[in-house]
């Protein structure tokens, strides 16, 4: 967020309240989110056109009014200023991705994790993306490899569309196939056995979905396993992380090539990526 909007609030709100609202922003394309704690929802117009009079990209302003929930990771919004529509275009990495805010999962602040796992990719891979939202990952790999081929996994069917329109929008939609649907089933009916490389980017679930991984895995492959850890520190999550990847595949020979801290999600709750060597001989 532009630091002049800070004294911009700072003209409507006291200090307190600014890094309130300060701290929990979010713009994608030009919707901006933000978390107005109750005691202040009574000056979010106040604040909203605040925000709209300040940065020039921004053309609607929501406020989230519920945690990310359910299977399908959505957030209640509601309107307060500017446009009243949910969907906008985001671009990331030279990529476009059309996206609604409220009936689909989407953040921006996952786009260097993007980056890190396109370019790990090798030539003629073959990738499942067993929980691709929009196709975010999706279309971020095979843009960055011409050579590799992506399923492209959702269940829920409004992110599922978007992901087909995303893969086109980037020309992409020839090495992306999309397949709305419980990713489980998916690849036990169809993809058992037939990914170099397989992402799970559903940490609050992930580990439920470790056998699937494994079945839509060759021989040998890798597996980016994404997990929520609750720890006190940066470095204590890296470390539990660890651990927490290690249980998740201890029945299959494997190793943890690498753990990353990708961000802290909450007060003492860090989302963590481990890249996983499977070899899925022993299932
Ligand atoms: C945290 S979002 C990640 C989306 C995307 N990878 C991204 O980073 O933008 C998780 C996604 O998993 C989907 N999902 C949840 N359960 C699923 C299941 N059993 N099979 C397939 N997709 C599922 C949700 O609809 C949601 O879009």
């Amino acid at each position: 967020m532009p630091h002049m909007l800070k004294q911009v609030l700072g003209s409507v709100l006291t200090p307190e309240e600014t890094a309130q609202v300060y701290s929990a922003f979010d713009q994608i394309g030009d919707i901006v989110i933000i978390k107005i704690p109750d005691e202040l929802m009574p000056k979010k117009k106040l604040i909203a056109d605040a925000i709209l009079a300040n940065v020039k990209t921004a053309k609607a302003v929501f406020a989230q009014v519920s945690p990310v929930r359910g299977d399908f990771r959505v957030r209640d919004l509601e309107f307060i200023a500017g446009e009243n529509r949910t969907v906008t275009e985001y671009k990331e990495h030279g990529c476009r991705f059309k996206v609604d805010v409220a009936k689909t999962y989407f953040s921006p602040r996952l786009s260097t994790e993007r980056q890190r796992i396109a370019d790990m990719v090798g030539d003629n891979e073959t990738i499942i993306n067993m929980f691709a939202g929009v196709g975010t990952y999706s279309v971020v790999i095979a843009k960055a490899n011409k050579t590799c081929k992506v399923y492209s996994i959702d269940s829920n069917s409004a992110a599922s569309e978007l992901d087909g329109i995303n893969a086109k929008l980037n020309k992409v939609q020839d090495r992306v196939v999309t397949i709305c649907g419980d990713a489980a089933e998916v690849i036990k009916d169809r993809l058992a056995g037939r990914a170099d490389r397989v992402l799970m980017p559903l940490p609050e679930r992930a580990k439920e979905f470790v056998d699937s991984a494994v079945l839509a895995l060759k021989e040998k492959g890798i597996v980016h396993y994404f997990a929520h850890i609750k720890a006190d520190s940066k470095k204590a999550g890296q470390e539990l992380g660890l651990q927490d990847a290690h249980d998740a595949f201890a029945k299959y020979d494997h190793q943890v090539l690498a753990i990353r801290v990708i961000r802290e999600v909450g007060p003492r709750i860090y989302q963590i990526v481990a890249d996983v060597l499977v070899s899925s001989r022993h299932h």
